[in-house]
């Protein structure tokens, strides 16, 4: 048996506890499947003396995390911390440096810094593994690091929220609105500290430039991705979907195009046919087009701590066994820097809500402005006059509208010429439609 692995731990919150419980209960399953003991050694916390369910008896204790990264006696470091900076960064750096082999679960520190920390991984000749990062624990790093390795990706796309799918989930099952959701969200303790994280969809950003990489061999660039959150996803929409075979989801899509990368996230109306709109509750998803295999779809928990230490621990055997592969699926000095495609270029459906005034013209005129921009309508819905009172002209009536295939820069448009006539009340909704198989 080769010796031990000592296994240094920094961040005891539900994963690093859960991932400590499950190293200890299953040593010897652990053991025998690395061929080699794998022990933690040593850990550190902001609190030493909380009781987390795990015995650290035998354990080494550092209040700081840079020392006990750099511990002569620890070989895989294993950043549980969270955070694109501060402990977090500057421990990942000392390990990396000292030359251990790091695991993280830290999905914004590697899309602020995953190339440059991959680099000193590459120069210091050791692993940076982040199984856990994207998608907690789906093994969707190694799927698209090793399992794709011999396919040219054009698409990939996931939920890649849990908050965000329980929040869309609720309100669409229970006709709940979207604050309510949201508190029980925080409540089943899925959010992030700070939920605007997840609700504006930075979470799903920082997962989805890891992603983009990965798929496309280019180097990684979260400040790229087009942003839009679910806050203004109103019941109305949920139900407007509902009736025209959609759900909506909160997206991240990354897309080769003829100029580019496309990166995004934003609702995302899905037809009830497809994989990703069968994805309920906290679970999370991702979609892999690629040439030679074709569509590859992996659901299952994206957070949670047993979930998120399973994947942390995937990372751990990995080096137990002496797997190396590099960081970001190929050589630092390999990858492409990361070409933008402009959002306004996106192709693609859309679905487009109006209050419309109830009177003579004013759908000819959004029928009008809509031709002018060359954008071809695969249906329109109008509502009953719900609310209305008979014979009263002019209050504003929701008219909901599918697009055929036109571009963002159209929608854009002739959205803004509409809202500048006199025949909408309020601001336009809309909604991106994912063409899916
Ligand atoms: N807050 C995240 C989510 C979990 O809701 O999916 C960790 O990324």
């Amino acid at each position: 048996m080769k010796p031990e692995l000592r296994v240094g731990v920094a961040g005891l919150g539900t994963v690093g506890a859960s991932m400590v419980r499950q190293l200890q209960k299953k040593s010897n399953a652990f053991a025998a499947r690395c061929g080699r003991t794998v022990r933690v050694a040593a850990v550190s916390a902001r609190t030493r003396g909380r009781d987390r369910g795990i015995d650290l008896a035998d354990v080494t204790w550092f209040d700081d995390p840079a020392a006990l990264a750099a511990a002569p006696d620890i070989d895989v470091f294993v950043e549980l911390i969270g955070g694109d900076s501060g402990p977090a960064e500057d421990s990942v750096r000392a390990a990396l440096a000292a030359g251990k082999h790091v695991v993280t679960a830290n999905k914004a520190l590697l899309a602020r810094h995953g190339v440059e920390l991959a680099r000193l991984a590459e120069d210091n000749g050791v692993s940076l593994s982040f199984e856990a990062a994207v998608a907690g624990g789906i093994p969707i790093v190694k799927t698209m690091r090793e399992s794709m390795a011999g396919n040219d990706v054009s698409r990939v796309y996931g939920i890649l929220n849990g908050t965000c799918n329980y929040i869309l989930t609720r309100m669409e099952q229970d006709g709940l609105d979207f604050a309510a959701c949201l508190a029980e969200a925080q409540r089943v303790g899925y959010a992030e500290a700070d939920p605007t994280f997840d609700i504006e969809g930075n979470d799903t950003a920082h997962k989805l430039a890891i992603l983009t990489s990965l798929a496309f061999g280019c180097e990684i660039d979260v400040d790229a991705i087009y942003l839009e959150g679910i806050a203004s996803i109103t019941s109305a929409d949920i139900q407007a979907a509902d009736e025209l075979g959609y759900r909506i989801k909160l997206l991240g899509v990354a897309q080769r195009t003829d100029t580019g990368i496309e990166q995004r996230v934003h609702p995302t109306m899905v037809p009830k046919t497809s994989a990703i709109a069968r994805i309920d509750g906290v679970l999370n998803a991702v979609a892999i087009d690629a040439d030679v295999v074709g569509e590859v779809v992996l659901a299952g928990p994206g957070a949670g701590g047993n979930a998120t230490a399973s994947a942390v621990l995937a990372d751990v055997a990995d080096i137990a066994r002496d797997i190396r592969v590099p960081v970001l699926g190929q050589p630092v000095a390999g990858l492409a820097p990361y070409k933008a495609a402009g959002m306004r270029m996106h192709e693609g459906g859309y679905y487009i809500r109006l209050a419309v005034y109830d009177r003579p013209g004013a759908f000819a005129e959004i029928a009008r402005i809509m031709a002018v921009e060359s954008i071809s309508l695969e249906s329109i819905m109008q509502r009953d006059r719900a609310g209305a009172k008979a014979g009263e002209a002019g209050a504003p009536q929701p008219v909901t509208l599918i697009t055929y295939e036109t571009t963002e820069a159209a929608v854009k448009r002739a959205l803004a010429t509409i809202s500048a006539q006199n025949v909408i009340a309020g601001t336009p909704q809309m909604i991106r439609i994912e063409k899916l198989a």
